[in-house]
């Protein structure tokens, strides 16, 4: 059996080295990392992906308990142990409450180390042993133009096929003017149009030769090559496509469009995760806050929305922190600023990795990947949106079937 890698946040050295040594004896834990701040512990566990996190409780066990409720948010595949020198109940009840799996108390037993081993192996079979549900949907976001919503999309796609060997496909829900085959620099043969008229055909080899394969590995669905064609898609058709690709693929990115149209709404009703983009400034983030209240006004605004801050600036005037106070929303990732690199790139017709390989905006769709794939957000539980309001916001005259 391999070895669990693990992450221990805590400023007591002795007591690191106490785990480590533990980790050794039993043999099946591996200490690989340590830090003794919460914020390079994220930075290991979106770049390591460790499978077992161990937080001290320390001299402030309120942050440490905040701590390990944003780990258990962002990260519910990662098994948490809380680390404390006192074995006090209402302690262990807080930790367990804030996402913990389990709790342990210094000095650490042996026994106990390797009970929690034990729990993260039963975890990982019953994770394995689950039958495939079908492939993830990730629809990126933006109620706004030039956010960068179209780059997210594929050079997520990129990292995902690259870093996790998944197989992964692209959606250019943008049917009047996608970028997407741009950016790929793809001729498709065939578009969304055909996939709809097919989907129901269960002849898998077929319904693959209706995506282009892009030497990355991603697999493109085109937006149909006429204007006017946008039409000819209804909402129904784009449940049933991405019905289809779920059977096909373990990933479909989605690049949508910035308008609520039901198209729109229905790819983001079938997500798993909804990557919201938006800048730091002032008219973005009014945009994103009015976004946000109206997801909660139909019922889409659960955990599969993650908030993306694109074109991410250190220095910015607007801290990240306190965007998280003004939208009440979590940043789930910051994509770096590059504009050199990110343009010439589409000019060239390449996806960052093969332009600038060790940029910090190319190396941040590795970190993405990996942030994603430890987001697991169980299928299908959301509620469908509220159709009632969306009948105001598009009267049935207005709206295709
Ligand atoms: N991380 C980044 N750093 C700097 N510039 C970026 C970044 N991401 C995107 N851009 C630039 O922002 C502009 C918009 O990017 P992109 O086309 O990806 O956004 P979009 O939201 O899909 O736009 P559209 O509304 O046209 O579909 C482009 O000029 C692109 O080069
Ligand atoms: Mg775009």
């Amino acid at each position: 059996m391999s070895k669990i890698s693990c992450l221990i946040i805590e400023s007591d050295q002795e007591a690191i080295r106490h785990i480590d040594i533990l980790g050794r004896t039993i043999g099946s834990v591996e200490v690989r990392w340590k830090t003794n701040t919460l914020d390079t512990g994220i930075a290991i566990i979106k770049k390591h992906l460790p499978e077992m996190a161990i937080v001290g409780m320390g001299k402030n066990p309120d942050a440490s308990i905040d701590a390990i409720a944003a780990l258990s948010r962002d990260f519910p595949a990662l098994f948490l142990l809380a680390l404390s020198d006192k074995a006090e109940s209402d302690l262990i009840l807080r930790a367990m409450r804030a996402g913990a799996h389990d709790f342990l108390c210094k000095p650490v037993k042996e026994i106990d180390l390797r009970a929690a081993a034990e729990k993260v192996y039963k975890l990982k079979a019953a994770r394995l042993d689950k039958k495939p549900e079908g492939g993830r949907i990730v629809s990126v976001f933006s109620n706004k133009g030039g956010n960068g919503t179209t780059t997210i999309a594929v050079n997520l796609a990129d990292a995902l096929v690259r870093y996790h060997g998944k197989k992964v496909a692209v959606v250019d829900l943008v049917l009047s003017h996608g970028d997407v085959t741009m950016f790929f620099n793809v001729n498709p043969s065939y578009s969304i149009i055909d996939l709809a008229r097919n989907s129901q055909k269960a002849d898998y080899d077929f319904l693959h030769t209706l995506l282009v394969r892009h030497s990355s590995g991603v697999y493109i669905l085109a937006d149909p090559p006429m204007i006017e064609d946008a039409e000819l898609i209804s909402p129904t058709q784009v449940r049933e496509v991405l019905g289809t690709l779920r059977s096909m693929f373990d990933y479909i990115v989605v690049d949508t469009p910035h308008q609520f149209d039901e198209r729109t709404l229905t790819a983001l009703e079938m997500s798993d995760n909804i990557l919201l983009v938006s800048l730091l400034n002032l008219p973005s983030l009014r945009n994103t806050q009015k976004c946000l209240e109206l997801f909660g006004r139909i019922g889409l605004r659960d955990e599969r929305v993650r908030l993306v801050i694109s074109r991410f600036l250190p220095n910015d005037e607007i801290p990240r922190d306190s965007i998280e106070g003004i939208l009440n929303c979590p940043v789930f990732f910051s994509v770096p600023n590059d504009y050199p690199a990110v343009i010439a790139s589409v000019n060239r017709g390449k996806l960052l990795y093969e332009t600038f390989p060790t940029k910090e905006v190319t190396k941040s769709f590795r970190d993405l990947s990996n942030l994603l794939a430890l987001s697991i957000v169980p299928q299908q539980t959301a509620k469908p949106i509220k159709r009632g309001l969306l009948e105001k916001i598009f009267p049935p005259g207005r709206r295709t079937k």
